[in-house]
This record gives structure tokens, C-alpha cells and sequence, in this order.
């Protein structure tokens, strides 16, 4: 046995990252249930590394050193179990299985409390960066044991995207806190990639930029705050033309977006824990909306405003809406760190937020300049933000887009132009600084139909009003 690493499942994620490894020059098994694979990857890129392929999953665990580290790339859920259970009774005490596929965190939990029992670590490893990240460096969220991270994590870092000489990749958290935090990830990407959408169809249908004039207003946002992977490719989207029909690709392309449930789970996870993620939320919901094909065929002829409001001053008008994608960027940024917080408190992770934002500047889908800044808000600060609304840069970042964020989501709807991110985000703010909020009216009609009793602002206990009776009140412990 010679090989440090195992990778079994060698679609594009797995061959890439095998490869990944193997550049790297780690000594690298590679595994396929169908053999075809296997041989297509040591024909067309064998020479690129050290591989050491093999034929049956027997083979492949003995070409591993001990203790064994193999990592499964298979379609989460059914499959990622199959896997576990040829693999498991061929290993031994010590050894360590990682998954990195998308798979639930409570899927992960399962996993882990199961193998820890024979003496296997299971590293539940979030994995972004799509295929390229996974061939030249992705974003790395393990989880499982600490034990564990302190053989695989080197390797693990070495094949990581690195951002001014740091590897993207840190331990997240025990069992399933790597799983957990790539859910929010990919939550977070769902937000983000509305509010970039959101933008698009504001400045195209309300101010009538075309495509190519659209990619080059992405391609300058690039140069400054919004700096990231997500606008650079929609400036690279916006700019393709169809080859066929010579329309810009965007036209040609049918609008209904597809989901594979990360972006779903990371809200269901949110409503169990009773975090506000209205940004991740609406973005899973417009998804569904853009979907339904039939219901929007038939609302075609709704009626919308009478009178659209017009853009005077377009210049001005693309930075309204620049700073209204700031601003609500930002928001869906806070919500899915809140999950976090409260992910890590329900299951007893230790999650430094700042060390996640670091790795989320290189290698993953939401790569962003300004991740730096989220670091530097939880890293610099003596006591950890409420909100990350309310670390100073980002109080100030907010502050300066109040009124073009405003002026956005009035435009929005004014024009009948749906911008549920932007709206549902300035919401979530406004909710947020509001000294009351008329919750309380909520508690009045509970404590009314249902005796569901309140409490007051003026001194402790639980409080019920005998709403049927003589309205006076009576303390309800
Ligand atoms: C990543 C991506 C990756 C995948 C998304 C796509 O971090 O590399 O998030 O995991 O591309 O899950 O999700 P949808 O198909 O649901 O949009």
C-alpha cells in the first residue's frame, strides 16, 4: 500500500479532485463502481500524477496506507450510503471517510454517530467551487472529528484555493458542522444570484439597458465593492450571443430556474431554528415561482400599474440599484451567518465565523472581496457583533446606500418589476431598527382567541386578559 489519498466516484467532481490531489503530489487511489471511468481518467490524465488505480473496492482500500483516507464523490443521499456500507466493514480503527458531496447535515450526524462506533472518523466535507474549484482549488468545510482534521487537514489544505497565502479550507465544527455550513453556503449563493438577477431585470426592463451594455455595468461593479465570482460570470453570461439565433444568449435561454434542495434545506433548517433567512427564502421562492410555467402563462394579462415611472438619469439610476444589491447582499450575508450561530448553538459546534468567511474569500461559489471585511468583523471585534448589520464597516456600508436602496424597491414596485430580494431584505433591515414593531398586536390577538398570554414592558411574568370576561388582567405564573 502506497497511496495517501483514495477518491471513489470519479464523475467530474471526483476526477477533478483526485487530480486536484495528484498535482499536489499526493500519491492518489482512485476508485469507480463502473471500472470505465477509472480507466478514461488514467488514459487521459495519468500522466498528470501518481495515481494508483484499481479494479474492486477490496483492492482499492488496500492501496491505501493506514490510516486510510478516502474520500467518497457520489450523488448525495441513497448512493453516498451504498458507498459507506461496501467501504465500511473493509476498514479499520483509525481510519477516515469523507464525504464530499452536498449532503444533509443531519444525514452526516447519522453517519458519523454510526461509523464512530467501529472507530471510523466520518468527515462530513463541504466542497464549493463547481468543477474547476474542485481541479484547482476549492473552498474545503470539514467536519468531524478534530482527531481527524489533524491527519487530513494538511492535505486538505494543500488542495485548497489560497487567498493572499491562506488556504480556503479550516475545521468547521464536529459531525455534521461542515455539511451545515456549506447548506448556508449554498443558501447564501441562492440570495445572492436573485439579487444579482434582481438587478439585471431592473436596469434591463426599467431602464432599458441591453445585454451587452448590462455586461459591461457588471464588469465595472466588479471593480469595486461587489467584487466577486458571481458578478464577473454574469457579466460573462450577459456579454455571449447565441450562436444559432444571434440573440444574446440570455433571451434564448428558457426563465425558469432548476434547484437541486441545498438552497430548500438551508431554509427548512432556518424556520426549525427560528432564524429570519427572508433573503435565502425568496430566493428559494422566486426560483419556484420562475417555474411555474402554467399559473404564469394564465396571470400574463393581470393587471399591473397604470403608469410606469420612467429613468431620467440613467447613470444615476445604475448606481440606485448598484447600491440596493449592496445593501441587500449584505442582509442575506447577516441572515446566513445568524443560521450559523444558531446551527452551531442547537448542535453544539464551536464555528468561528470569521475563520468561515476566510475561507469563503477563495475557491467557492460566493467568493467575494468583501468576505474579508466580514472576517475582520468577527476577528477584530472583542465581543462578537449581534448582527453582522452591526459590525461598524458594515453599519457604514449600509448607511451610505439608504437612500438608493429605498428608491430601488419603490421603483420596483412602482414599475410592476418583481425585486422580492431587494424588498423582503430592506424589510428584514427596517424590522430590525424598529423600536417596536407591532408584534405586540400579535401577542393581543393570540392572548385573545387562544389565551396564549404576554408579557409586559414594565415588569416580569406572563400576562392574560380575560378578553370574554371583564377585560381586567390576570398574572399567569
Ligand atoms: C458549489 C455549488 C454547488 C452546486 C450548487 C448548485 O458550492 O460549488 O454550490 O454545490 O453547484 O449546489 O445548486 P442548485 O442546482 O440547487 O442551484
Amino acid at each position: 500500500a502506497r497511496a495517501e489519498i483514495g477518491v471513489t466516484g470519479l464523475a467530474v467532481m471526483g476526477s477533478n479532485l483526485a487530480r486536484n490531489f495528484a498535482s499536489k503530489g499526493f500519491v492518489t487511489a482512485v476508485h469507480n463502481r463502473t471500472q470505465a471511468r477509472t480507466d478514461a481518467l488514467i488514459a487521459e490524465h495519468g500522466g498528470d500524477g501518481d495515481f494508483v488505480p484499481s479494479t474492486s473496492a477490496e483492492e482499492f482500500v488496500a492501496s491505501l496506507v493506514k490510516p486510510r483516507r478516502i474520500v467518497i464523490m457520489v450523488k448525495a443521499g441513497g448512493p453516498t450510503d451504498a458507498v459507506i456500507d461496501e467501504l465500511a466493514p473493509l476498514l479499520e480503527d483509525g481510519d477516515i471517510l469523507i464525504d464530499g458531496g452536498n449532503a444533509k447535515f443531519q444525514d452526516t450526524r447519522r453517519r458519523e454517530a454510526a461509523l464512530r462506533e467501529q472507530g471510523i472518523h466520518f468527515v462530513g466535507c463541504g466542497i464549493s467551487g463547481g468543477e474547476e474549484g474542485a481541479l484547482l482549488g476549492p473552498s474545503i468545510m470539514p467536519g468531524g472529528s478534530k482527531e481527524s482534521y489533524d491527519s487530513l487537514g494538511p492535505m486538505l489544505e494543500k488542495i485548497s484555493a489560497h487567498v493572499d497565502g491562506e488556504p480556503c479550507c479550516t475545521h468547521i465544527g464536529t459531525d455534521g458542522a461542515g455539511h451545515f455550513v456549506k447548506m448556508v453556503h449554498n443558501g447564501i449563493e441562492y440570495a445572492d444570484m436573485q439579487l444579482i438577477a434582481e438587478a439585471y431585470d431592473l436596469l434591463r426592463r426599467g431602464a432599458g439597458l441591453t445585454p451587452a451594455e448590462l455586461a459591461d455595468v457588471f464588469a465595472e461593479w466588479n471593480r469595486g465593492d461587489l467584487d466577486s465570482f458571481l458578478i464577473e460570470i454574469t457579466a460573462e453570461v450577459l456579454k455571449q450571443v447565441d450562436a444559432e439565433t444571434g440573440q444574446p444568449f440570455i433571451d434564448v435561454v428558457v426563465d425558469a430556474a432548476g434547484m437541486k434542495g441545498t438552497g430548500t434545506w438551508t431554509v427548512q433548517n432556518a424556520l426549525d431554528l427560528g432564524v429570519p433567512v427572508s433573503g435565502i427564502a425568496e430566493a428559494v421562492f422566486a426560483r419556484g415561482l420562475s417555474s411555474l410555467a402554467e399559473q404564469r402563462a394564465a396571470s400574463k394579462d393581470l393587471p399591473g400599474p397604470a403608469a410606469a415611472g420612467s429613468v431620467d438619469d440613467r447613470d444615476a439610476f445604475v448606481e440606485d440599484v448598484r447600491l440596493a444589491l449592496y445593501a441587500s447582499k449584505i442582509v442575506a450575508y447577516a441572515q446566513g451567518l445568524d443560521e450559523i450561530i444558531a446551527g452551531a448553538e442547537e448542535f453544539g459546534w464551536d464555528i468561528d465565523l470569521g475563520a468561515v468567511a476566510r475561507i469563503w474569500r477563495g475557491g467557492c461559489i460566493i467568493r467575494a472581496k468583501f468576505l474579508n471585511r466580514i472576517t475582520e468583523a468577527y476577528d477584530s471585534a472583542a465581543q462578537q457583533p449581534a448582527s453582522l448589520l452591526l459590525a461598524p464597516y458594515f453599519t457604514d456600508a449600509i448607511a451610505g446606500t439608504q437612500d438608493a436602496w429605498r428608491r430601488t424597491v419603490v421603483f420596483a414596485a412602482t414599475n410592476g418589476i418583481p425585486a422580492p430580494g431587494f424588498s423582503t431584505a430592506l424589510a428584514y433591515y427596517d424590522g430590525l431598527r424598529s423600536e417596536r414593531l407591532p408584534a405586540a398586536l400579535i401577542q393581543g390577538q393570540r392572548d385573545f382567541f387562544g389565551a396564549h398570554t404576554y408579557r409586559r414592558v414594565d415588569r416580569d411574568g406572563s400576562f392574560h386578559t380575560l378578553w370574554s370576561g371583564d377585560r381586567s388582567e390576570v398574572a399567569t405564573d
